[in-house]
């Protein structure tokens, strides 16, 4: 099965074309072709993703990765390509202007540049429906439907979270055992899934109030670090891990005995701002900010807090419900020492993603797309919806 996969909810517009294989027994994945843009750029300025900025980049770029992605593809690739080119007929740009009705930057890029393509072999298209930003995802809900219509490819929509917990099959050397645990810890989620089979996925804890990726950038932006702030606290600590530095502060390790699987990281994000201040009242020199060691020690106390509350959570979830492995999905799973102290308590049945994989991509989507193929054989999704809280 070839698989096209669009991939839109952040501030990632990511393409990928796979080959896929092996049906839900053993699975197997050939990429054939990525394509991605990341607007982190674009977003710095506002020390945040900005929903109306995204979409518009989204409909900006998705035209030109398509074009990009399917020239890979080309080369990639032993067959032969002799699709047809397609002109558009009167009916189907007059379809396309009400599927683009709200992107017509889109529509116009769209309908000058389709014909330009030969109807590729595709078997499927698996788009991200949510959750997410709505205004993002609908962007590229509306592209696969666009694409859909013109190819006569038929479009499954995927839930973004099952494509963390998926991308753990883009390796075909890690064994697949279930029960599994997930780990998944985003700018946007913190969440532990039990899975007990594919398609078979049940939240067993999650945040409370902000997601782990949330609290990073939010204490970065205390430290006076840029966005997004997880890679920047990271290099911090790593400076501060290499030289011994130890933490004078205390920072709370919030619901670490709670009992359940939930978390919460606003109160640690709130004792951080406090911690500040009160670094910053003790100063004797007037409105100085913190020293480069105070800021090293407020960022690795955080991190230890942060790491010690989801490695404590997650071992509880692996031993009660006896998990014969651990999958981590998820922007944070990019930092050092949360992946080493993962490492050394899980090592033997875990896996990690590596960076393109933790982080938003649309590899991940193609793979949940042919898993979900399956429970849904044959069945067709003509009004496809975005859902920003879409839920397991
Ligand atoms: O999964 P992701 O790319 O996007 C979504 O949120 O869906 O995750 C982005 C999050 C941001 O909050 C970012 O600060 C965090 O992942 N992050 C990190 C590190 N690299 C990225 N957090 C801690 N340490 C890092 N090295
Ligand atoms: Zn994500």
């Amino acid at each position: 099965m070839k698989i096209l996969s669009i991939e839109t909810s952040c501030d990632e517009t990511a393409l990928a074309i796979l080959e896929a294989n092996g049906g839900l027994a053993k699975p197997n994945f050939k990429i054939l072709g990525t394509a991605l843009y990341s607007q982190i750029k674009v977003h710095e300025q506002y020390g945040g993703v900005f929903p109306s900025l995204a979409k518009r980049e989204h409909a900006k770029n998705l035209m030109p990765l398509l074009m990009q992605l399917i020239e890979d593809y080309k080369k990639n690739s032993t067959e032969t390509h002799d699709g047809q080119f397609i002109e558009l007929s009167s009916e189907q740009k007059e379809k396309l202007t009400t599927v683009f009705e709200r992107e017509p930057e889109l529509l116009e890029q769209f309908i000058e540049n389709i014909s330009k393509i030969q109807k590729p072999d595709f078997d499927l298209i698996a788009v991200t429906s949510g959750p997410g930003l709505e205004p993002a995802l609908w962007v590229g809900l509306n592209f696969a439907r666009a694409l859909s219509l013109i190819w006569d490819i038929p479009v499954l929509p995927v839930n973004h979270m099952e494509g963390h917990l998926a991308s753990v099959l883009k390796d075909s050397t890690n064994e697949i055992n279930f029960p599994m645990i997930a780990l998944l810890i985003s700018g946007g989620h913190t969440e532990l899934v039990l899975i007990k089979d594919w398609g078979q996925y049940e939240v067993i804890g999650k945040t409370l109030d902000d997601a782990v990726g949330e609290a990073f950038d939010k204490v970065a932006r205390l430290l006076d670090l840029p966005y997004p702030g997880g890679p920047e606290i990271s290099k911090l600590t790593k400076i501060a891990r290499d030289e011994n530095l130890e933490s004078e502060y205390d920072l709370p390790r919030p619901m670490l005995n709670s009992g359940n699987y939930d978390f919460s990281f606003s109160g640690i994000k709130t004792a951080v701002l406090y911690l500040v201040k009160k670094i910053k009242e003790a100063n004797p020199q007037e409105n100085a900010g913190l020293t480069d060691v105070q800021k090293k020690m407020v960022a690795l106390e955080f991190e230890n807090a942060v790491t010690e509350v989801l490695v404590k959570k997650t071992k509880n979830a692996v031993d009660e419900y006896s998990a014969r492995k651990l999958i981590v999905g998820g922007g944070v799973i990019s930092n050092p020492h949360i992946r080493k102290t993962l490492t050394e308590n899980f090592g033997d049945i875990l896996s990690l993603p590596d960076f393109e994989m933790a982080t938003d991509n649309a590899v991940m989507i193609a793979i949940a797309g042919y898993l979900k193929s399956f429970r849904e054989d044959g069945k067709v999704f003509p009004e496809i919806r975005a859902s920003g809280n879409l839920q397991f």
